[in-house]
């Protein structure tokens, strides 16, 4: 029999390295979650990415910023502390590179994300979950002091910010002319302000909004500024807006995401559609878009989904990115 000659629905692309694959995640329109026919809402999968989120891209641009400048070599030992994705990133990179990867992380880690971390090869020491991140990465700085790790200091690295003026805004102001508003969780703040300075310059009248975990709530890694822990590369007077956004709200949204759009999302992607939504209600017309930072296919075993609306102070004890 003849086969039929497959159809090609996509450029056809040559076998390439993996870290050639960080970045260039796809920009999708959410077309049956648009509250209104003006305003249309797009989400940045950077669950696209090869370790599956938006860490990948911040991670090779430091560790290739050390090896630039002569600070790394064959063997050495890289260090950071991360409540997940960072880590996850980090432990991928270490193996393309052959580094080894060593990462502090908060106790309330998903059991899931530490067996993941412990598959690529990653020693992991817990932290106190009371010290936060400052106790976290405070334990790494300690290590690399000690040991003569190599530090990568997401929270104060401006590569960090450069990576995403570079990369992931760059990316969105290419595929698409005009961007209204821009939704980003807070973590290091690196997104935020690399993103949304390479999209205002697009657009000087762009909507950069941030959003954090309502006040008392561990949402999720994402940091509350109100509680203490603002990160040195978060600069306020950049950001036009903030929302605060509770758990159940943010698992409420991944439900819906997944319900109606069929994409499985991380919790901060469901932190950053209910912020957008109530963007959209006070719009009339014109482009959201939304930083889906992860997939949600690592949290499954943790059922974060099936949490009613009375388990949300339990699910503030976990760390779910
Ligand atoms: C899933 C997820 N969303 C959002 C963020 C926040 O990104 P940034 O650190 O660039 O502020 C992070 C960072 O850890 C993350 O892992």
């Amino acid at each position: 029999m003849r086969w039929p000659r497959p159809r090609l629905y996509h450029m056809l692309m040559p076998p390439l390295p993996l870290l050639s694959l960080i970045g260039n995640t796809p920009l999708v329109e959410l077309t049956r979650l648009s509250p209104k026919p003006g305003v249309r809402l797009f989400a940045k999968l950077e669950g696209q990415n090869p370790s599956g989120s938006v860490k990948d891209r911040i991670v090779k641009a430091i560790v290739e910023k050390a090896e630039r400048e002569g600070r790394l070599k064959p063997g050495d030992t890289l260090i950071d502390a991360s409540s997940g994705n960072t880590a996850i990133a980090l432990a991928m990179v270490s193996r393309q590179k052959g580094y080894n990867a060593r990462v502090v992380i908060p106790q309330g880690v998903p059991p899931s994300i530490v067996d993941l971390l412990r598959l690529f090869g990653a020693e992991v020491t817990w932290c106190d979950s009371h010290a936060g991140m400052k106790g976290a990465v405070d334990e790494a700085q300690r290590q690399a002091d000690a040991n003569g790790y190599y530090a990568l200091s997401q929270f104060t690295d401006e590569e960090n910010i450069l990576a995403h003026y570079e990369g992931t805004g760059f990316e969105i102001a290419e595929a698409l002319p005009k961007v209204d508003a821009f939704v980003a969780g807070i973590g290091t703040g690196g997104t935020i302000m690399g993103a949304g300075k390479r999209l205002r310059e697009a657009n000087p009248n762009v909507r950069v909004i941030g959003v954090e975990p309502r006040l008392g709530e561990r949402l999720q890694g994402l940091r509350s500024l109100s509680e203490g822990f603002a990160s040195p590369l978060l600069d306020i007077g950049q950001i036009d807006g903030r929302f605060l956004v509770d758990s159940a709200s943010a698992l409420k949204m991944v439900r819906t995401v997944v319900g109606t759009e069929g994409i499985v999302a991380g919790v901060s992607s469901g932190a950053c559609l209910s912020a957008a939504l109530r963007v959209a209600d006070r719009m009339e017309e014109g482009n959201i878009v939304m930083m889906f930072s992860d997939g949600g296919w690592k949290y499954l075993p943790s059922r974060p989904w099936d949490a009613t609306e009375e388990d949300a102070a339990a699910l503030d004890e976990t760390h779910w990115w």
